[in-house]
């Protein structure tokens, strides 16, 4: 790293937080900000960052002028992070906090919304991006987490945000109930554990190219044995229970 990277503000010492710190602290300098300085301190030092602070919060004023902020704390938390001056940019990875609310508490030249998710960590996020101008910072820092996909409009980010951010919760869901079956049916926690890490990775792999349905009429045989499986889950709303869980989540960020 030299003079010429840049630097980011990054607001909050947290999960997401870390999970952006893990894919991209060696291509940008960051400042780590938050209400407990300790915790702040121990993440910088964690990811070889010199520079961070308690500023932002409980009156203590950050100082905004011409920064690139990166806001990574609870969205109620908003509500009392303080600045004076005029931003570069605002990236935030908050949900369900508008680009409206960004731009009152917090003047930018530039305001980002993004949504990355937990893999992250593997700069495996597949992050949503919304801006009223899109700006080569939020491609390069959320880039640099996975992959990114500009929305065309604000309305669609809490539906990418449900899918994007809460869906690996209900695949890490299905990856257990997976690895119980096959405890179930003899396999050592160990060996069942490994298959299903193996089916996921595959998984992708064929996800990437093909289209869901295909995948599984390729495995679907008629009569086959897969597709008893198939009936039982359909009978079961397995489908509709995801569709649901999505729909549910999306409600409840807009609340
Ligand atoms: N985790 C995910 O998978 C994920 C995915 C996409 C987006 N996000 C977004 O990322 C943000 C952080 O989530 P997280 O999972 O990293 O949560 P987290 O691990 O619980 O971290 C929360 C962060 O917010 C700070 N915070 C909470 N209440 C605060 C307050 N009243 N004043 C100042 N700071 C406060 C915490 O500081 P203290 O420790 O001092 O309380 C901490 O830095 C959220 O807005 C969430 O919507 C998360």
């Amino acid at each position: 790293m030299n003079n010429d990277t840049p630097c980011i503000t990054l607001v909050g010492y947290g999960t997401m937080a870390r999970a952006i710190l893990c894919a991209c602290h060696e291509q940008f300098r960051f400042e780590i900000i938050g209400r407990d300085i300790s915790k702040a301190a121990a993440l910088a030092k964690e990811f070889g960052q010199t520079s961070f602070g308690s500023v932002g919060f409980d009156g203590h004023v950050f100082e905004a002028e011409g920064k690139n902020i990166l806001l990574a704390v609870k969205p109620h938390a908003l509500s009392s992070f303080r600045t004076k001056g005029y931003a570069q940019s605002v990236m935030s990875v908050l949900a369900g906090v508008s680009i409206a609310s960004l731009e009152k508490t917090c003047p930018a030249l530039h305001h980002v919304r993004a949504m990355p998710n937990i893999a992250a960590v593997y700069r495996q996020s597949c992050t949503a991006l919304f801006a009223t101008e899109k700006i080569a910072l939020a491609e390069q820092l959320f880039g640099a987490c996975g992959s990114i996909i500009w929305l065309s409009s604000e309305n669609k980010f809490d539906a990418a945000m449900a899918l994007s951010g809460c869906a690996p919760a209900y695949l890490a869901m299905a990856a257990e109930a997976l690895s119980d079956a096959g405890v179930r049916e003899g396999l050592s926690r160990e060996e069942s554990i490994a298959f299903v890490r193996g089916l996921f990775h595959g998984f992708a792999s064929l996800l990437d190219k093909q289209h869901p349905e295909l995948i599984k009429e390729s495995v679907a045989s008629p009569s086959g044995v897969t597709i008893e499986g198939v009936a039982l889950l359909e009978s079961c709303g397995f489908r509709g229970a995801l569709i649901e869980a999505i729909h549910r989540s999306l409600a409840k960020v807009r609340k």
